[in-house]
């Protein structure tokens, strides 16, 4: 299939919008920019359509979808709502927090992975708000990856992964925060975080009566678990070379990665401050270690860099689980496959 490329640096590109949304009006797969990483989209009331995304993704059909509104009020035609989502609209819409209600009929169940709940999501990015405004159905987006690489943060990962799969690439430039939106299923006033994301634990608490987290966040899955969210049984954004995550004082880490770079072949994701530290030598530089947007805003794209070098291991700092720590600890557990290293 020939995947046509456009860029589109903002919404006065009403032709290009309008193309867009076309195809995905006419049951087509568009992958368009977010402000968490971009998504891979089709109609989410097509069944078709929202088939076509599984076979470009290579995804797994039991893993639902995430359905995209260009208003918090959209969402009344595809789930049931309560006073909570409205809450929650009005303190985080449109934003980078997605929010799991009872399904309506108007979503075919080959979209949710045959659950009788769905994911909705109304996203910031002017580009994707504008493009789902115009195609006037809701629009299903996975992340626009090929299944089990690291989300894309920039059109130039989604070419890599779906030139070729999908009728249209819109690069609109990189994702603002990195990583993908916060997901919460909720319970009347009561919200369980199934993945943390920009929209951090504390800013819901101050929303919804109480959130609790996943055990899944955090820890590994038993063999015959039941995860809340079908995506958490998945090992994802998993590197080439086995990742490590170093836990100890910082001393101790930079002593340890020194030894490394002398011992093996080995591939370092560090902090800004580090790089007088360590020999330039596939060395990824992440940000500075107290600035965790920098750090979500650069993690894929970091990971997508240590597979291209041909370092044997991969070693990179055991994030805080705090504030947006949490998700970045959740992603890089996962991608290192709980793989914890104590120095
Ligand atoms: O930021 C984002 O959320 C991006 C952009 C494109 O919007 N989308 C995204 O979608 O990350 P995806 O498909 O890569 O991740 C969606 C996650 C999956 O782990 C899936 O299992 C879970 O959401 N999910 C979707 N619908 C669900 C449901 N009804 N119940 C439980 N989990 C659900
Ligand atoms: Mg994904």
């Amino acid at each position: 299939m020939e995947t046509e490329i456009i860029k589109i640096s903002d919404t006065s590109e009403t032709e290009k919008i309008k193309k867009a949304a076309d195809i995905l009006a006419h049951g087509g797969l568009v992958a368009f920019p977010t402000e968490t990483v971009y998504g891979l989209g089709a109609d989410a009331t097509d069944a078709e359509a929202a088939k076509k995304i599984y076979a470009a993704k290579g995804r797994p059909s039991d893993n639902p979808l995430i359905i995209h509104v260009a208003d918090p009020e959209d969402a009344e035609k595809y789930a049931v709502t309560n006073e909570c989502y409205y809450r929650l609209a009005k303190a985080f819409m449109p934003g980078p927090l997605t929010v799991i209600l009872p399904k309506k009929d108007t979503i075919p169940s080959s979209v949710t992975g045959g659950l009788d709940s769905v994911a909705v999501r109304c996203p910031a990015h002017p580009i994707a708000n504008a493009i789902i405004r115009e195609s006037g159905t809701a629009i299903a987006a996975p992340s626009a990856n090929i299944s089990g690489s690291p989300s894309p943060t920039c059109g130039d990962h989604v070419i890599h992964d779906m030139r070729g799969r999908i009728d249209m690439i819109v690069d609109g430039g990189e994702s603002e925060i990195g990583l993908e939106s916060t997901i919460i299923k909720l319970d009347g006033n009561r919200a369980t975080l199934l993945r943390p994301g920009a929209i951090t634990c504390d800013a819901l608490t101050c929303v919804c009566e109480s959130v609790e987290i996943s055990s899944a966040v955090t820890e590994e899955l038993s063999k015959n678990e039941k995860p809340l969210s079908p995506g958490m049984k998945y090992r994802h954004y998993a590197p080439t070379a086995p990742l490590v995550l170093l836990d100890g004082d910082e001393d101790l880490v930079i002593d340890f990665l020194r030894r490394a770079q002398n011992a093996e072949h080995c591939t370092i994701l560090c902090y800004d401050e580090e790089l007088d530290h360590l020999r330039y030598e596939r060395l990824i530089p992440i940000g500075a270690r107290n600035n965790l947007e920098a750090q979500s805003a650069r993690l894929f794209s970091a990971l997508r860099e240590a597979d291209t070098l041909d370092g044997d291991i991969i070693y990179a700092h055991l994030p805080k689980k705090e504030g947006l720590g949490l998700a970045l600890y959740n992603r890089m557990i996962r991608a290192a496959a709980h793989t914890i290293k104590k120095v």
